[in-house]
C-alpha cells in the first residue's frame, strides 16, 4: 500500500505542469471588467487595480478589457495573447484604435538576445502586434527568437504581467452611454430628449425610463459634456443661463460655456464656473417636466443626479 501511494505521488507529480503566474493590472482611470478567453473575472478598481491568475505552463490565451468598447466575445479589443506550447506571448490590437493600450512585460526576466522583451501596444503606434488573433504558430527555433509580432521568453517560468493603459491614461475615451436618474433613488425615471427629437432646441425633461436613445447620455466626472449618446447634440444651458431656465439640446460645440458642465463627486451637474446646477424642476417627477438649472445649493435633492 505504501509503495502504491509512493508510486502514484510520483506520478502524479510527472504529469503536474510548471505553473505559470500572471498578474493583471488595470492602469486605467476607469474600473474595468477584466476577460480571460471569454469569461468575466469580474471588474478590476482604477489606476492600479490587480488580480493574479495561475495557469498550467502550456496555458494559451487572452487577456482583455471591457473598456472602451471593450467587447468580451474578443474582436475589436487590444488584447495580450498567449501561446504555452511555445512559450509565446504576443499583443492583438484593436484595428479601430478604440480600445486601449496594453503593454506584456515577462516578470523577473532581463531581456536578452531578442527574447523575454517588454511589449508595449500604444493608441496610434503599436506595430508590433496582430490586427486579429493569430491561428497557426511557427514552431520556435533554436538560440532565436520569433519574428515580430510574436515574442519569446523560454524561462519565463515565473509569468508574466499584463497591464491596461501603462500610462494611466486611457487614450481615445468612449464613455459608455448612461441613463441619468433625478435624486437619490428614482431609477425609473430618466433624463429624457422630448420625443427623441434631435433637432436644436428639443426641451430636455424627465421621463419614465424605457431604453430609448433618448435617455442615453454620455458624461464623465470633472469637466464634461452631457452628450445624447451616439449624437452630435448635447444638454445646452442656453446663452443667458439662470435660475427657471429650461434646458435643451443643441448641437455640441467645443469650449461652448453653455455646454461646459461639473460632473460632481456628490452627484451633481453643474454649469462649470456659473454656481448652476441641473435641477429637477419643483421636484416634480411626472412625465414631461422639463429639467432646469437653479442655483447651486447644499443637500438640495433636486440636484442630484446619478
Ligand atoms: C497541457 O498539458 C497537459 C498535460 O500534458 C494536457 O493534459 C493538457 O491538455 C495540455 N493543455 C493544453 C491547453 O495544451
Ligand atoms: C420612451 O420614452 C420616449 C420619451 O423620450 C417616448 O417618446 C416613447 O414613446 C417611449 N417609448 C416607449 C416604448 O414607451
Ligand atoms: C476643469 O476645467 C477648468 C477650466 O478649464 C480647469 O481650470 C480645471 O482644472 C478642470 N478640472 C479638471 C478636474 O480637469
Amino acid at each position: 500500500m505504501k509503495f502504491f501511494s509512493v508510486f502514484l505521488a510520483l506520478a502524479i507529480s510527472r504529469s503536474v505542469l510548471a505553473v505559470r503566474h500572471y498578474d493583471i493590472v488595470n492602469n486605467c482611470p476607469f474600473s474595468a471588467t477584466i476577460y480571460i478567453n471569454g469569461q468575466s473575472q469580474g471588474s478590476l478598481p482604477a489606476l492600479g487595480g490587480k488580480l493574479a491568475r495561475d495557469y498550467p505552463e502550456n496555458w494559451s490565451g487572452l487577456i482583455y478589457t471591457d473598456l472602451n468598447q471593450g467587447n468580451p466575445e474578443g474582436p475589436g479589443t487590444a488584447r495580450a495573447g498567449f501561446y504555452g506550447q511555445s512559450n509565446y506571448y504576443y499583443i492583438v490590437r484593436d484595428p479601430n484604435w478604440i480600445n486601449v493600450d496594453v503593454n506584456i512585460t515577462p516578470i523577473n526576466r532581463a531581456p536578452k538576445g531578442g527574447f523575454c522583451l517588454s511589449v508595449d501596444c500604444k493608441y496610434n503606434s503599436c506595430p508590433d502586434s496582430y490586427t486579429s488573433p493569430p491561428t497557426a504558430f511557427p514552431p520556435p527555433a533554436s538560440g532565436v527568437p520569433p519574428a515580430s509580432p510574436l515574442h519569446s521568453c523560454p524561462q519565463a517560468e515565473t509569468g508574466y504581467t499584463v497591464t491596461f493603459c501603462p500610462t494611466g491614461e486611457l487614450p481615445n475615451y468612449q464613455s459608455r452611454p448612461n441613463f441619468i436618474n433625478p435624486g437619490e433613488n428614482n431609477p425609473n425615471k430618466c433624463l429624457d430628449v422630448r420625443g427623441n427629437v434631435q433637432a436644436n432646441g428639443t426641451p430636455v425633461q424627465i421621463y419614465d425610463c424605457n431604453g430609448s436613445g433618448a435617455q442615453r447620455w454620455s458624461i464623465l466626472r470633472g469637466n464634461t459634456t452631457v452628450r445624447l449618446s451616439g449624437t452630435d447634440f448635447c444638454l445646452d444651458a442656453g446663452s443667458t443661463p439662470g435660475n427657471g431656465i429650461g434646458m435643451k439640446i443643441w448641437k455640441c460645440y467645443d469650449n461652448l460655456p453653455a455646454q461646459q458642465w461639473y460632473y460632481t463627486d456628490d452627484n451633481r451637474i453643474a454649469l462649470a464656473g456659473k454656481g448652476l446646477c441641473l435641477d429637477l424642476t419643483n421636484g416634480v417627477l411626472i412625465n414631461g417636466n422639463k429639467v432646469q438649472t437653479w442655483q447651486c445649493t447644499d443637500n438640495n435633492p433636486n440636484q442630484v443626479w446619478h
